[in-house]
């Protein structure tokens, strides 16, 4: 392949390789926040994206594509269901988010898991040019920091993790605490969503394995250093503004709003179909406002987009058979002809559907039970150009901690939802309207290019040291 001065390294490729019923290949867009972060800094960069192009048992060369180079690293069937759907998505995606879940813990993951990142660390290692800058990303790569160091001392590497980064007290359950932690600390930088992530991370370094950390250093026993550091990711605000201004989206949104009835309120919830997104609890508080009469049926709409993830895990297979039930339930309880309460579709869409869907919204429900960051309620602010529309969040979700005017809730607390989701509905505008725009400035002052500059300025300089 051809090498390059700025790697980063993803579990999935920002693309997807889909094998259509009649054996044609298409590339989709790959879901979920990472990809949708880190696309338009790579366009700006030129660099390489070492990752799993989504196809189990396939081998596929190198390709460029919009000027980036993608390097395809192949995982066996088997390693899908140990390395990805297991030891990741079983174990430390649950564990890493309150155990909302149960996290299972299995031996044999943890052999596909290391396998894996291994092989990460090899292809990495072929394609980064010497010095270079090497970034990689989230909890399915923890190990990758420490292996690609054994291999190439020369490197930079910066390492993020998307999401939360567990209490101690719930770390300390994994059989495998102090091989991730060495595997992480093999970076010179380990950033997090927040500052709590990058505490609970040094105080574990500390309790563990006794390294000495002054602030947010570790001073490593070879004589390096790491920094662990919290740094909020963000949005392109402005080409998402500018997207939601044209005037095909607002034809767009026009349009969905009649498809709806042209209701007088319609709220929208976007997520990944995940159990940490807390989508039983919102639809249940969305269902009693209407049975208790404090919300019309004939005025009001929630569509909720849920866009199919890891199908094949049995947590998600069910909350998927709870989901169906709970919205069916409600439809037929409270809908009338034509008109149920509720739009529920199990689907992903292109940006400008996106774009066009959050443009129509006059009220966005994002009340994830745990989220490192949630790029969607970020995504919402930034395509309300009129400074109108409200927001409700939980407080539970990264963004919380910046997106301070907000309606922000505790998505456990079923009567806190139906009353927040209220105010943000009958709020005066001037109020929604003063809220919005103090969003809207702190999404636009702190967009995914500035994000990624303060991160490898701060990777620069580290090294520097
Ligand atoms: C979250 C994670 C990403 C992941 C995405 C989609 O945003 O932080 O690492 O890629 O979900 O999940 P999937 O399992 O489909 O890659």
């Amino acid at each position: 392949p051809q090498t390059a001065s700025f790697v980063v390294v993803a579990n999935r490729l920002p693309v997807d390789r889909i094998e259509l019923p009649d054996g044609s290949v298409d590339w989709r867009t790959s879901p979920g926040g990472l990809v949708s972060a880190f696309e338009p800094i790579m366009h700006s960069h030129e660099g390489a994206w070492v990752g799993w192009h989504g196809a189990p048992d396939e081998e596929l060369d190198p390709f460029n594509s919009d000027g980036m180079e993608l390097v395809p690293v192949p995982l066996s069937t088997e390693e899908v269901e140990h390395y990805y759907e297991g030891f990741s998505n079983a174990t430390l995606w649950p564990l890493y988010h309150d155990v909302i879940a149960h996290p299972e813990f299995h031996r044999d993951w943890w052999v596909a898991y290391r396998t894996v990142n291994q092989r990460f660390a090899e292809r990495t290692a072929e394609v980064a040019e010497t010095d270079a800058l090497v970034w990689v990303q989230d909890y399915q790569l923890q190990l990758v920091p420490q292996m690609l160091r054994q291999l190439r001392p020369d490197l930079r590497i910066g390492f993020f993790l998307h999401i939360p980064f567990p209490p101690t007290e719930l770390y300390q359950q994994l059989p495998w605490r102090n091989q991730l932690i060495e595997g992480l600390l093999g970076a010179d930088l380990v950033g997090f969503q927040l500052p709590g992530g990058a505490q609970n991370f040094l105080r574990l370094v500390r309790q563990r394995l006794h390294y000495e950390t002054r602030r947010d250093r570790i001073q490593m026993p070879e004589g390096r250093t790491v920094i662990a550091r919290a740094y909020p990711i963000a949005i392109d605000a402005t080409g998402l503004d500018q997207l939601a201004r044209s005037p095909e989206t607002a034809e767009r949104a026009a349009e969905i709003r009649s498809d709806l009835g042209d209701p007088e309120t319609i709220l929208l919830g976007v997520d990944r179909l995940d159990y940490t997104k807390g989508l039983p609890q919102r639809i249940q508080a969305f269902g009693e406002l209407i049975a208790d009469g404090a919300l019309d049926a004939d005025k009001a709409a929630f569509v909720q987009v849920a866009t199919p993830s890891r199908e094949r895990v049995d947590q998600y297979r069910k909350l998927r058979d709870d989901i169906d039930r709970l919205v069916g339930r409600i439809n037929g309880d409270v809908g009338r002809y034509g008109r149920p309460p509720i739009t529920y579709l199990h689907s992903s869409y292109p940006r400008e559907e996106m774009a066009a869907l959050y443009r129509m919204a006059d009220v966005m429900v994002v009340t994830p039970l745990r989220d490192g960051m949630n790029l969607v309620a970020k995504e919402y602010v930034a395509c309300r150009a009129e400074s109108d529309g409200a927001l409700v969040l939980s407080e539970f979700a990264g963004a919380a901690k910046e997106l301070r005017q907000a309606y922000l809730v505790n998505p456990y607390d079923i009567n806190a939802l139906k009353e927040r989701i209220l105010e943000a509905i009958h709020d005066s505008p001037r109020t929604k309207s003063r809220r919005m725009r103090i969003m809207r400035r702190q999404v636009f002052e702190n967009d995914i290019e500035h994000w990624a500059k303060v991160f490898l300025d701060d990777l620069a300089a580290s090294h520097r040291d």
